[in-house]
């Protein structure tokens, strides 16, 4: 049969086998719609979203006042390139500056590209202000990181399969245990120039690992007292979807550098940011950093709606009640299970993990099975599948959705 005859999610699949490069093992699932914590297939069945794009989409899917920003921005004006000034870059940067509280904020689009443009601020200040010598600079990161897949960020990550192949590696970068702050106050008394150190609050990729309490804290504390930078990248725990405005707010902790990404813009346009104060920011001058598509107006107008849809719908607070109530009953459902061994995550950031090894297919089985029961989740890594919802969901929803899940796993015990 040729391409063409096939029909809906057959005839999809199908081209991107053929067509893109196979760098992407999705669920045989193919969406053509989505509103709020719902997505519908292109034979029309629907679905919860437990996924939202790895937490692009906190505020729901299509959520009507940050199209409408888009769109009426999309028909005024969409690109002028930083050659020239518009007017929604200012009065983006004055709200988002204000909104997270920092001096500063450096815009570009994807959340690698954020994480760069912090790798690239810390060495700058290393050198400018911390008087490190040139070339010297190291940035501390943890084991098991996740960051992105440009070629320096892989440099620095221990998942093979991302790395293999890709070098020559970027040098600059010390590697130690996450949630070890030992191995973060030893690293910091015994090795020299080092400029920063770059820690995710909670490592979404790597499976939902929720660090000891404490933890960033006293890392921030270390970081001080070290003259080090303490840079946060929030592309996947920010924007309330932890439950606080940003993870680090669970132990108040005001980072030197943040990072963020996905939900800065509902998942409806490639959005992400560098926030600093001006002792950091002011290091960046003319020439020196930039990005054609950072900072225009669609994606300015877009980012102030988004923001406003977390405030104005108070999504952190209910990230924080739902997420509560889910490990809840997940532990409930647990306490009497074999298949899995443990619930963990903060608010609606959270991962089941599947009892059987790392390698076997168990996970895979469980989230197709719950495609077919009507909801959407994806293993990380090997045994282990998260569950992140849009932040818009309300409780009735929650419950229903915890039925399916438990549902599908009952079928899964022996
Ligand atoms: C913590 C973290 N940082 C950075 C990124 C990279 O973001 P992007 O895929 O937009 O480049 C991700 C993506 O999942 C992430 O989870």
């Amino acid at each position: 049969m040729s391409v063409l005859q096939k029909t809906g999610s057959e005839q999809a699949i199908e081209l991107e086998d053929k067509y893109g490069a196979h760098n992407y093992h999705p669920l045989p699932v193919v969406l053509s719609r989505g509103e709020g914590v719902y997505v519908w297939d292109v034979e029309g069945k629907k679905y919860y979203d437990f996924l939202s794009a790895y937490s692009a989409v906190n505020q729901g899917h299509c959520h009507p006042k940050i199209i409408a920003a888009m769109v009426n921005q999309a028909q005024t004006l969409t690109l002028t390139s930083r050659a020239f000034y518009n007017d929604q870059l200012g009065k983006y940067e004055e709200f988002v500056t204000k909104y997270f509280g920092f001096d500063k904020v450096l815009p570009m689009n994807t959340g690698a590209e954020a994480v760069e443009t912090a790798i690239k601020l810390c060495r700058k200040w290393a050198y400018e202000r911390k008087g490190i010598a040139e070339q010297e600079a190291k940035i501390i990161v943890c084991e098991n990181n996740f960051h992105g897949r440009t070629t320096t960020i892989i440099s620095f990550s221990n998942d093979e399969n991302a790395r293999k192949n890709f070098g020559p590696y970027t040098a600059g970068f010390i590697k130690i245990a996450y949630d070890d702050l030992d191995a973060l106050e030893q690293v910091l008394a015994t090795e020299t120039n080092i400029a920063g150190f770059l820690v995710e609050p909670i490592q979404g990729e790597a499976g939902v690992y929720v660090p000891q309490e404490g933890y960033l804290a006293k890392a921030k504390a270390l970081c001080e007292k070290h003259n080090v930078l303490f840079i946060a990248d929030e592309v996947q725990t920010g924007i309330a979807r932890t439950g606080k405005l940003l993870a680090v707010h669970h132990e108040n902790v005001q980072p030197d550098i943040l990072i963020l990404g996905k939900a800065l813009s509902g998942g409806v346009y490639p959005v992400s940011a560098v926030l600093a104060n001006d002792s950091i920011m002011g290091v960046i001058k003319p020439g020196q950093h930039g990005s054609t598509f950072g900072g225009n107006p669609v994606a300015a107008a877009v980012a102030v709606a988004a923001l406003n849809v977390v405030e104005d719908e108070n999504l952190a607070a209910n990230a924080e009640n739902l997420g509560n109530l889910f490990r809840e009953k997940m532990n409930a459902y647990i306490a009497g299970s074999k298949i899995v061994s443990a619930v963990r995550g903060k608010g609606l950031l959270n991962a089941i993990v599947i009892n059987d090894t790392e390698d076997s297919s168990t996970a895979w089985d469980v989230c197709v099975a719950l495609k077919d029961n009507g909801l959407l989740a994806k293993p990380t890594h090997g045994n282990i599948i998260r569950f992140a919802p849009p932040l818009v969901m309300n409780e009735e929803q929650l419950n229903e959705c915890v039925a399916i899940i438990t549902t599908t796993l009952q079928a899964f015990e022996q």
